[in-house]
């Protein structure tokens, strides 16, 4: 990366977990477009173990790195990063990174010490990228947050980037979770967008309470999921409850069959996801 930039090019860098869809592609492509032809785009592909809970999926997250340096190829590419467990993390390592408050609402009591997972190793992978563009999906809105915070706070050379999320026909957000689903689960699942979708239309009719936003997504999600970990909704730079403004994130995880899946629409800014 350092040659590329010394010779005047730019680089772009897409952070992923592998199991690629059209939602990384599509970062890829942003990163792409913000370097140029002439610059060069990297995807690092890592299961990271920190930011999985004990009872969570790391051992059977989905690995498929040669179809994934495929994948990559298709989208104009140049490097892709693939490191082992025991180069992120070598004996001895000790350094863990910690974004407050912005990971303590939403997702971060139900995965305790996921973000700071996610912090330490985007830490560690921005330190490996140096001067870049980094190119994140918005369907882990929060992560984004906290990342780009991060970056900003530690005085990295990267600026990160939030894409808005791909879906697929029915509006369900792009994610390799979504593989795990079962025909019924999916059908079920599709309930998600088309909560978030009916609030986004009650937020364009005005209303702006946040209890009857959140009730509204919350009687329908509650017809087909077999949990809900939360619908909520808040402000969407600082994470805190919404009080009032022309945007509010409203955000869900919940569970359909085994499969914990998450999304969100940015009212006020972004169209009904379905
Ligand atoms: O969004 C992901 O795939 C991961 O959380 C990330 C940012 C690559 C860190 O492991």
């Amino acid at each position: 990366m350092d040659e590329a930039r010394a010779r005047g090019r730019r680089v772009g860098f897409v952070p992923t977990m592998g199991a690629l869809h059209e939602g990384h592609l599509t970062l890829a492509r942003e990163a792409r477009a913000r370097v140029g032809d002439h610059g060069l785009v990297a995807v690092s592909i890592f299961v990271n173990p920190t930011q999985f809970g004990p009872n969570e999926d790391f051992s059977k997250y989905p690995r498929e790195l040669e179809r994934d340096v495929a994948r990559c190829a298709t989208a104009g590419v140049d490097v892709v990063f693939a490191p082992d467990a025991a180069s992120m993390y070598p004996a001895g390592e000790r350094t863990r990174v910690t974004v407050r408050a912005l990971s303590e609402p939403l997702c971060g009591p139900f995965r305790p010490g996921h973000f700071e997972g996610v912090a330490t190793i985007v830490t560690k992978l921005f330190a490996l990228a140096g001067r870049s563009v980094a190119v994140f999906g918005r369907k882990d809105y929060q992560q984004w947050r906290i990342l780009s915070r991060l970056a900003e706070d530690l005085m990295l050379p990267v600026e990160v980037v939030g894409v808005r999320t791909v879906r697929e026909k029915d509006g369900l957000a792009m994610s390799s979770r979504n593989r795990y689903l079962s025909d019924e689960d999916r059908q079920r699942a599709s309930a998600i967008p088309k909560a978030l979708g009916d609030a986004a239309r009650a937020w364009e009719r005005g209303e702006r309470d946040a209890s009857a936003l959140r009730e509204g997504a919350e009687a329908k999600l509650r017809a087909v999921a077999d949990s809900i970990d939360y619908v909520d909704v808040r402000d969407p730079s600082s994470l805190e409850p919404y009080a009032g403004g022309d945007r509010a994130l409203l955000a869900v995880a919940l569970r359909v069959g085994n499969t914990r899946l998450i999304d969100n629409v940015v009212l006020g800014e972004e169209p009904a996801p379905a």
